[in-house]
């Protein structure tokens, strides 16, 4: 691998081959997402706790300091919505030189693996994967559902996860699953994964965290059950605490609930 890649990927996944990736990329398809209405607002004190960040262009230049040092991994994929007819119709959004000139440390983008979109998709993935090689940037892969959350299965998501991987994904994003070592076993590139609509409790998103890193997972690329938690950055840095320290979730509890207590 070449020196800016293996660079690039040493920002994302750590010396200790895991990684707390923070999603705030939402709004590209889902307008002012609760609780990410004003970005600025709820990034900030969340940047310290994050390895990287992953957004859109257009929020990393209104909301992030230019000075930060955390990595960007940017979305280049989008042109749908949510209340428009699918959003599989997925195209690529930003240019590689618009990555560099970000000075981002990876482009991520959405394949949808099985929808009438798929080859596009998966078309849009190669050629990304072909510039980004090109110039040594990391292209992640999100296997992503849309609005159909019952996808979510070992089948399916080994399917994408294993495709995404074979066209040339450095990093594939999914989702934990029942059975989740299967789509570990199928992916010959990293995994993280993805935390989905947010979760009854806190404990819910720990065991979740602890059995897909204990399944094979390097870390997660988690957004709502962080930041709409109502004390996001206890809820980040016990996350952090599971996949770096190898906190149990009923540690990660304590953490929470300590962190939460000093904040009153
Ligand atoms: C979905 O396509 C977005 O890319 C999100 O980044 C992803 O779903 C992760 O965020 P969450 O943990 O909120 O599901």
């Amino acid at each position: 691998m070449d020196w800016g890649m293996s660079n690039r990927l040493s920002r994302i996944i750590k010396t200790d081959g895991r990684t707390v990736m923070l999603a705030v990329d939402h709004g590209y398809f889902l307008g002012p997402t609760t609780k990410l209405e004003n970005p600025h607002k709820t990034i900030e004190p969340l940047l310290p706790f994050a390895d990287s960040i992953m957004l859109t262009r257009g929020v990393l230049r209104s909301s992030v300091h230019p000075e930060t040092s955390t990595p960007i991994v940017l979305r280049v994929s989008g042109g749908t919505s949510v209340i428009g007819e699918s959003l599989a119709n997925e195209g690529i959004t930003t240019p590689i030189i618009e990555a560099l000139r970000l000075n981002a440390t990876a482009v991520a983008l959405s394949i949808f693996v099985g929808t009438p979109h798929e080859k596009q998709t998966l078309l849009n993935l190669s050629s990304l994967v072909s510039e980004g090689e090109s110039v040594g940037m990391p292209v992640l892969a999100v296997t992503a559902v849309g609005k159909e959350l019952e996808k979510r299965d070992a089948r399916y998501l080994a399917l994408s996860c294993r495709i995404a991987s074979e066209l040339g994904a450095r990093l594939v994003k999914t989702y934990y699953c029942e059975g989740f070592y299967k789509v570990v076993e199928g992916c010959p590139v990293p995994l993280v994964i993805a935390g989905g609509p947010r979760l009854e409790t806190e404990m819910d998103a720990f065991k979740m965290t602890h059995d897909a890193l204990a399944a094979g997972a390097v870390g997660v690329d988690m957004g709502r059950n962080i930041w709409q938690n109502e004390h996001p950055v206890p809820m980040i840095r016990a996350v952090n605490a599971i996949v770096h320290e190898k906190a149990s979730p009923k540690e990660a509890l304590e953490i929470y609930k300590n962190l939460k207590s000093k904040r009153k």
